[in-house]
């Protein structure tokens, strides 16, 4: 047997958006290699388009919890084994997945979304308003990024936005390396208690929401619909933010590119920038740790067996990256065509808000471009605060003048 590599708790990367030089190597050479997880378990990792897609979509392949040997901590421990709670679809196998994330497909479907997309231009321009008045230069995370992130995914869901911080908090802890897992827990817990309310209070008057909408399914009980709530939450703030922000420091970055955007934004507005936003979520593939299955049988994977209970972490990033199926690979080109690409992982498990991520990426591009035409960043790109070491990359800020 080849000599297994280390676990690769942080893929450290010397360019913000190139996954690491070891990743880039074993998706040419090596894409199904032998890894060594944290408790000494030896199990694989995959990095090739292939790869990823077959094991996200094999029902061979378990999502569940206490199969895995991949979770750690941020500081490279194990996870206590919890056991999965009530509505914790994300980490549930077919047929107990498909029952809850059956009722929120039907909320975020291309029609639904489709219907939702000018309440996104409306808050899109509401921010933009709000940021004009910081003046320039600004930092884009605090002023324009997050605070639409956020609401866009309260008013989805029917969260009042000044409940906001306390979820924002939930994700925040876990993608921040000072915060102990206690505290973590602490803001889990907050978060819980605070849509626990919502919810109860939605079971008695129902809004037109999601929230209203699950309150009024029966047989759901309230703690399986506030899990629901947090786990959409969580899932999706922490990348949409993540997104928004590692594509716009993509483009500042990448002059022609960025002015590429700009001119398919003004012949055709958020419309006219959708294919450039699938390029950029190839090209930053900010879900880049933590996307792992386990096997619950013998099952034959890239000419190799891998055994029941085998742990295969996929590298999402490394995946985007392979030559086999893209045409260049490693650079930014808004004019390739990246359909296919992995950013919203693949399989029953693959992201259930991703028409959401691109109408919000479209019209937050768009109308950031189209309204601030000298848009540039304000400080040399490699003092921009990368978070490189979390399992969502993101920035910490986005210094920029207009
Ligand atoms: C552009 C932004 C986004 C990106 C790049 C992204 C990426 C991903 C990825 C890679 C997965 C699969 C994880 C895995 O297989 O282990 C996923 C799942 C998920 N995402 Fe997203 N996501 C984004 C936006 C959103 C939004 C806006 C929402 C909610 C409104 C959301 C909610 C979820 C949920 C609930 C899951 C779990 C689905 C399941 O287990 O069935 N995401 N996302």
């Amino acid at each position: 047997m080849t000599q297994p590599i280390s676990y690769l708790q942080h893929w450290d990367r010397t360019e913000p958006f190139d996954p690491p030089e070891v990743l880039h190597k074993l998706t040419r050479t090596r894409p199904l290699t032998r890894m060594e997880y944290p408790d000494g378990h030896i199990g694989w990792l995959a990095t090739s388009h292939d790869l990823a897609r077959e094991v996200l979509s094999s029902q061979a392949f378990s999502h569940r919890f206490h199969t895995t040997h991949a979770p750690v901590t941020k500081k490279g421990e194990l996870f206590p084994s919890v056991p999965i709670v009530p509505g914790g679809f994300i980490h549930m196998d077919p047929p107990d997945h498909t029952r809850y994330r059956n009722l929120l497909s039907s909320e975020f479907g291309t029609r639904v979304m489709e219907a939702y997309a000018p309440r996104i231009t409306e808050l899109a321009a509401a921010q933009l308003a709000e940021l004009r008045q910081k003046g320039s230069p600004v930092d884009l995370l605090p002023h324009y990024i997050r605070p639409l992130s956020l609401h866009v995914l309260c008013d989805v869901l029917g969260v009042p936005f000044v409940g906001s911080s306390i979820l924002a908090a939930l994700t925040d802890g876990a993608n921040d390396d000072e915060t102990s897992l206690e505290d973590e827990r602490a803001a889990g817990t907050q978060a819980f208690l605070y849509l626990l309310d919502l919810v109860r209070t939605a079971r008695v008057t129902p809004g037109e929401n999601i929230i209203g909408r699950l309150a009024a399914v029966q047989d759901l009980t309230d703690r399986e619909i506030t899990n629901m709530l947090l786990i959409v939450f969580a899932a999706g703030f922490a990348s949409c933010e993540g997104a928004l922000a590692s594509s716009l420091l993509a483009l500042l970055h990448h002059r022609d590119q960025l002015d590429a955007v700009r001119t398919a934004a003004e012949t055709g507005g958020a419309k006219g920038v959708e294919g450039a936003v699938e390029e950029l979520l190839r090209y930053t593939t900010v879900n880049q740790f933590q996307i792992f299955r386990t096997a619950l049988a013998d099952v034959e994977l890239g000419g190799e067996l891998i055994r029941e209970g085998d742990t295969v972490t996929v590298a999402l990033p490394a995946a985007n990256r392979d030559p086999g199926k893209f045409a260049c690979p490693d650079r930014l080109d808004v004019s390739q065509d990246a359909s296919g690409h992995l950013a919203f992982g693949y399989g029953v498990h693959a992201c259930v808000g991703q028409r959401l991520g691109r109408l919000v990426l479209a019209e937050a591009l768009s109308t950031l471009l189209l309204e601030l035409p000298g848009l540039a960043l304000d400080v040399p790109v490699e003092k921009v605060p990368v978070r490189l070491r979390t399992p969502v990359l993101g920035l910490l800020r986005l210094p920029v003048r207009y």
